[in-house]
């Protein structure tokens, strides 16, 4: 398929789980790709060989996302590598399981500074690019069901999942002017190293199915199907919105 052809997406944060399958994703689609991370390694090393295997150009960049700067460079650095950048795919985030009254300030800020403020600045320069040379953008922010639905013990990630939802909502409404779409895909339970301790919980893991109408946990290429959907032109009227990925889980209501 070449729905993407000459199209450059940069997939934040993938390395592994989500972002790697969105990554996979457009490139089996025909696009250009733009990996990121923290920090290169074998991981890495493996998407880009199974992304050269494809067909399609590909490169790492490191930056520490939780970091406004970080992520305004990643954006200039992005730009660089391939000529134009056409797709960002804001996946990186991070959370912490922690009840509401022992959260420190230490992972309150590491959660909002990744999940949400480099979020916001690495658009910003995404943004900046796109009006200065007079391009058209698509942003996909991989916020969570939990910028809908209440998350105990996760007060800070579901703040900035909240706060992902507004964003997306009030850029999609300043930036239509440029041609630039936004929109969120907020998975539900996806089997990913971030669930590491769901996935070894058998008892814990039996709970959550039983809430999930489809009875499973998601695939990370179900969510980077939606991903690529919304990047491509076939949503070019689709802005503004949070599309789900949960097997019905954000809108399900069990009678007890
Ligand atoms: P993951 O932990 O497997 O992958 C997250 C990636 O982001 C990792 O490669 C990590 O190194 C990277 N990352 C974290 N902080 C970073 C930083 N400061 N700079 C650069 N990279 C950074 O998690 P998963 O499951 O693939 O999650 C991806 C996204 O999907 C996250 O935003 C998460 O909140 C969201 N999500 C995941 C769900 C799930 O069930 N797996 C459910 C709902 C949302």
């Amino acid at each position: 398929m070449d729905r993407f052809k000459n199209k450059i997406a940069l997939i934040t944060g993938s390395s592994q789980g989500i972002g790697a399958a969105c990554a996979l994703r457009l490139a089996k689609d025909g696009c250009d790709i733009i990996l990121n991370g923290h920090k290169f390694d074998e991981r890495g090393e493996k998407l880009i060989a199974d992304i050269k295997d494809l067909g399609r150009r590909v490169t790492f960049l490191e930056a520490d996302l939780s970091k406004a700067n970080a992520a305004i460079k990643l954006i200039n650095d992005a730009v660089e590598v391939f000529g134009h950048l056409d797709i960002l795919v804001n996946n990186a985030g991070v959370e912490k399981n922690a009840c509401f009254w022992e959260v420190t300030e230490e992972d309150y800020d590491l959660i909002m500074n990744t999940n949400l403020k480099g979020v916001f600045f690495g658009i910003q320069s995404f943004v900046n690019y796109c009006r200065k040379n007079k391009l058209p953008g698509t942003v996909i922010n991989m916020s969570s069901v939990h910028e809908e639905i209440a998350f105990p013990n996760f007060a800070a990630y579901c703040a900035s999942k909240g706060g992902l939802m507004m964003l997306t909502r009030n850029l999609a409404s300043e930036l239509a002017q440029f041609n630039i779409r936004i929109n969120n895909v907020a998975p539900g339970a996806v089997a990913t190293p971030i669930n590491r301790d769901l996935l070894d919980n058998k008892e814990q893991l039996e709970k959550v199915l039983q809430n999930i109408p489809l009875k499973r946990m998601g695939k990370p290429e179900e969510v980077a199907a939606v991903v690529a959907f919304l990047a491509s032109d076939d949503a070019a009227y689709v802005t503004g919105s949070t599309y789900y990925v949960d097997g019905g889980l954000t809108y399900h209501y069990e009678e007890q």
